[in-house]
């Protein structure tokens, strides 16, 4: 299965943030555990990088991605860690430019339609919304997609386990995306059974 149809059959993308290279593995079979075996690593930290490498190396399961790429730089260190994917909060067309050259799939955040624009003629179907919660939600997604025919959105920013089933069911979502099912301070705390619990309780909450 390709990586895109990896991130729709898991149906939510759990945004990671480590701030510890050490809780890297734990988190991710964490929440294989839970039904996710998908998840977005951001390059927010320092320990991201060497996040992604031991996830990639030492989770056969879960398929990696890298998060809150801003620049090229940072990209091509993500893929070399291991990242399977390249998620950015914006359009960057260096970054995506990259990615399809090298095959690797790319959800950049666009949310006007100048931005969309820009990344269908690139050649993508899939693309990051974010954040959802303040450019429009549902109903903005919803009236973009009437002129972007076939695009689909991957909303990240305060989707949780109450709308999750909302953004599911409607026919222009790939996957949602959100840090509601691994909260950091569970991370740090060492609580990987409440990060098993609250991503079983999200795939129950998103597919019944
Ligand atoms: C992101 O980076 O995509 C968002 O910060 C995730 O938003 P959330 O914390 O509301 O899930």
């Amino acid at each position: 299965m390709d990586v895109l149809n990896r991130l729709a059959k898991a149906g939510i993308v759990p945004v990671v943030v480590l701030e510890d290279a050490k809780d890297a593995v734990a988190t991710a079979n964490a929440m294989v555990a839970g039904g996710i075996d998908v998840m977005e690593i951001t390059f927010r930290t320092a320990a991201a990088a060497d996040s992604i490498k031991a996830v990639a190396e030492n989770c056969p399961d879960m398929l990696v991605g890298a998060g809150t790429i801003l620049n090229l730089e940072q990209c091509k260190l993500a893929v070399a860690m291991g990242a399977k994917f390249i998620v950015s909060p914006g359009f960057d067309a260096e970054v995506v430019g990259w990615c399809i050259e090298n095959g690797i799939a790319v959800t950049p955040g666009c949310v006007t339609p100048t931005e969309i624009t820009a990344a269908v003629n690139m050649g993508l179907k899939v693309i990051k919304f974010f954040p959802a919660n303040v450019y429009g939600g549902l109903n903005a997604m919803k009236n973009l997609c009437a002129p972007f025919v076939g695009i689909k959105f991957m909303p990240t920013g305060g989707v949780n386990a109450a709308n999750v089933r909302e953004y599911i069911e409607a026919p222009f979502i790939h996957a949602v995306g959100g840090s509601w099912v691994c909260p950091k301070a569970d991370i740090a705390a060492g609580n990987f059974e409440k990060i098993t619990a609250l991503c079983a309780e999200a795939r129950q909450a998103a597919f019944g």
